[in-house]
């Protein structure tokens, strides 16, 4: 198994807003070993970790993240929505964010979002650029996405980093798609997964991770089901 079974999801987006730079240290702080972020790209062509596409439910600010470069993120606030004691916490660059990672030596899923405002080649590239000048160790890192396009393009660019494919429910074609990317892993949504599913994803020797899970009983009907790490709000609680 490549990543840990437990991911903090969003960083610990339970106990710190999600996506940030505070909220990847809380995760460093707590002994866990593996961060899932969102990768999403603004107007300038900036990749920032940010999970929506609007600004409204994470931000002080209105509109479209396509509508913003990089200047613009010193005035908006990322933290205020989860507390007050995060007033003034920003949306992080990728740039800024895979520093602090390898620093810490957290493993990483990397999500690449692809929201309809941008194109697959748009986010991938740089993304790829940005691995290659601040990531040293591959070992710890997983890239994934619901897309499959944007999978197949860092393929096509990368032979040998690992991919994992995320679906909210398995398809019945996922076989082919997952030997096409020759991809690491399979990343569900936990409520989607039926027991011969799981076993036969890890009958074909990849990682099964799921997401969301944020309670005991849940986790440990997953774990015994085979699943080999789960994304997880709150790592606490486990
Ligand atoms: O990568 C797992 C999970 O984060 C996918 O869904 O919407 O939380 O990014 P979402
Ligand atoms: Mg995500």
């Amino acid at each position: 198994m490549l990543a840990s079974r437990l991911i903090a999801h969003r960083g610990c987006s339970l106990l710190a807003p999600e996506n940030t730079l505070a909220a990847m240290s809380l995760s460093k702080k707590l002994g866990v070993d593996w961060v899932e972020l969102d990768a999403n790209l603004m107007g300038d062509g900036t990749v920032v970790v940010f999970h929506d596409d609007r600004l409204e439910r994470l931000t002080n600010g209105q509109g479209m993240l396509m509508d913003l470069s990089v200047e613009d993120l010193a005035g908006l606030d990322a933290g205020s929505h989860f507390s007050a004691a995060y007033q003034g916490e920003t949306i992080p660059t990728l740039e800024q964010m895979l520093k602090q990672l390898d620093r810490d030596q957290l493993g990483l899923n990397l999500e690449i979002k692809c929201y309809p405002s941008f194109t697959a080649e748009q986010i991938v590239l740089p993304v790829i650029a940005l691995l290659e000048r601040h990531w040293t160790a591959f070992e710890r890192l997983i890239i994934s996405c619901f897309e499959t396009e944007v999978l197949t393009l860092i393929r096509q660019h990368k032979p040998d980093w690992p991919l994992g494919q995320l679906w909210e429910e398995l398809p019945s074609d996922w076989q082919t798609t997952v030997e096409q990317l020759n991809a690491v892993s399979v990343h569900l949504d936990h409520t989607t997964l039926t027991n011969a599913q799981a076993k036969a994803i890890k009958q074909s020797g990849l990682d099964l991770y799921v997401y969301t899970v944020n309670d005991k009983t849940t986790a440990k009907r997953l774990f015994d089901m085979g699943v080999d790490g789960i994304f997880t709000d709150d790592p606490t609680l486990f």
